[in-house]
């Protein structure tokens, strides 16, 4: 009996296993799935599709035909379409693989399973190993900033997917976080890439100056508008001056002391909590109760992107203590968490004379 529960165990092990070992896979089929336009051709047919109608729109080889069901049932197994009598539908998370849906997610996609990201991970033994400051600094011998302004195709690629992220990002700012932005007549979006975030808020908030502030390969070419300009320069150096400074998705790409370095830079640039000024951080704060928590998908989601950083860059997600100390560390002495915008919060930071 004993032996017998055993071998379940280690069964149900092994599958736990073979779950994880084949994580990939799915971001592979995701790909996939999006490059030949099933979810268009689910969402243009105007209701379910079946199987055979979905083949016959498919720009697939003859001889694939049979093995579309098997991308689509395992795809569905993975929450991306529903089969019910009449044929396969989108689910919620299906519909944000479509090309005309505003807040599509198909960059980020691309970007995640490109080879160039994904090359550094089977560095990450190696980088253990070494004093590299970064696995992708380990396989590609650069960092991953000046990788992105060499390889234009990636750079590219890197800049559609933050723009392509910012999508629901903005439109939650805008409805439930309007009265962060209100009084605010300055404010420098720094590391602000194409400018997504900014020129929402310029547009929603005319009395706002907003300048996006970032990399001379990021900013060049973009176009700004009455009260929105794009300015180059490197926030190691220095922040442009404003009310308010917004650092989205910012932090968590750096080390405690180069955001220390960062954030110190912004106190410069920002007048007193009294005086109206603040940061505004929008990042991930990572819950500390981890084990046992019930969003098991969403604490996994937030240690992807943990992991994602390490692998990449030098950076890391923070819970609220880690935040905490940084915050003090460069000077400042009140912030305020908003937890609104998914797994990423809105982090208010301000000091006081
Ligand atoms: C993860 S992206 C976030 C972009 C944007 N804030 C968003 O949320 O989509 C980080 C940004 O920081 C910029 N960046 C990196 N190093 C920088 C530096 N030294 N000075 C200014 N911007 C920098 C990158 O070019 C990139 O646009």
């Amino acid at each position: 009996m004993e032996k017998a529960d055993n071998l379940g165990e280690l069964l149900e092990a092994q599958t736990h296993v073979g779950n994880a070992m084949f994580h990939f896979k799915k971001s592979a089929c995701l790909k996939c799935a999006v490059e030949l336009g099933i979810p268009d051709v689910i969402s243009n047919h105007g209701k379910p599709i079946t199987l055979s109608d979905l083949i016959s729109i498919l720009p697939i080889h003859p001889s694939k035909s049979a093995h579309i069901f098997r991308l689509m049932r395992f795809l569905a197994n993975s929450g991306f379409f529903v089969e019910n009598p009449q044929g396969y539908a989108l689910t919620s998370a299906g519909r944000l693989l479509l090309k005309d849906e505003p807040f599509n997610v198909r960059a980020f996609i691309f970007l995640s399973c490109d080879p160039a990201q994904l090359k550094p991970w089977n560095f990450l033994t190696e980088w253990f190993q070494n004093d590299d400051p970064s696995p992708f600094d380990t396989a590609y011998g650069n960092n991953f900033w000046h990788y992105n302004a060499q390889e234009v195709r990636f750079g590219k690629m890197f800049n559609e997917a933050m723009a392509s992220d910012n999508q629901l990002s903005v439109e939650v700012l805008m409805t439930k976080c309007k009265s962060v932005f209100e009084g605010l007549t300055t404010l420098a979006d720094v590391g602000g890439g194409t400018g997504k975030v900014a020129r929402a808020i310029a547009q929603n908030f005319p009395n706002i100056k907003c300048t996006v502030y970032d990399l001379p390969q990021v900013v060049a070419n973009q176009g700004g508008a009455e009260n929105l300009e794009f300015l180059a320069g490197d926030m190691f150096q220095s922040v442009p001056r404003a009310n308010a400074i917004l650092l989205k998705w910012i932090l968590h790409n750096w080390n405690d002391e180069e955001c220390v370095q960062i954030l110190r830079k912004c106190k410069e640039a920002i007048p007193s909590k009294e005086n109206g000024g603040k940061v505004i951080i929008i990042d991930m704060v990572l819950s500390d109760e981890q084990k046992g928590a019930d969003d098991h998908e969403g604490i996994e989601t937030q240690l992807f992107f943990d992991m994602l950083m390490m692998v990449l860059l030098r950076g890391k997600q923070r819970n609220e203590r880690e935040w905490a100390k940084l915050f003090s560390e460069a000077g400042f002495n009140d912030y305020k968490i908003t937890p609104a915008l998914g797994l990423r919060s809105l982090i208010e930071v301000y000091y006081q004379e």
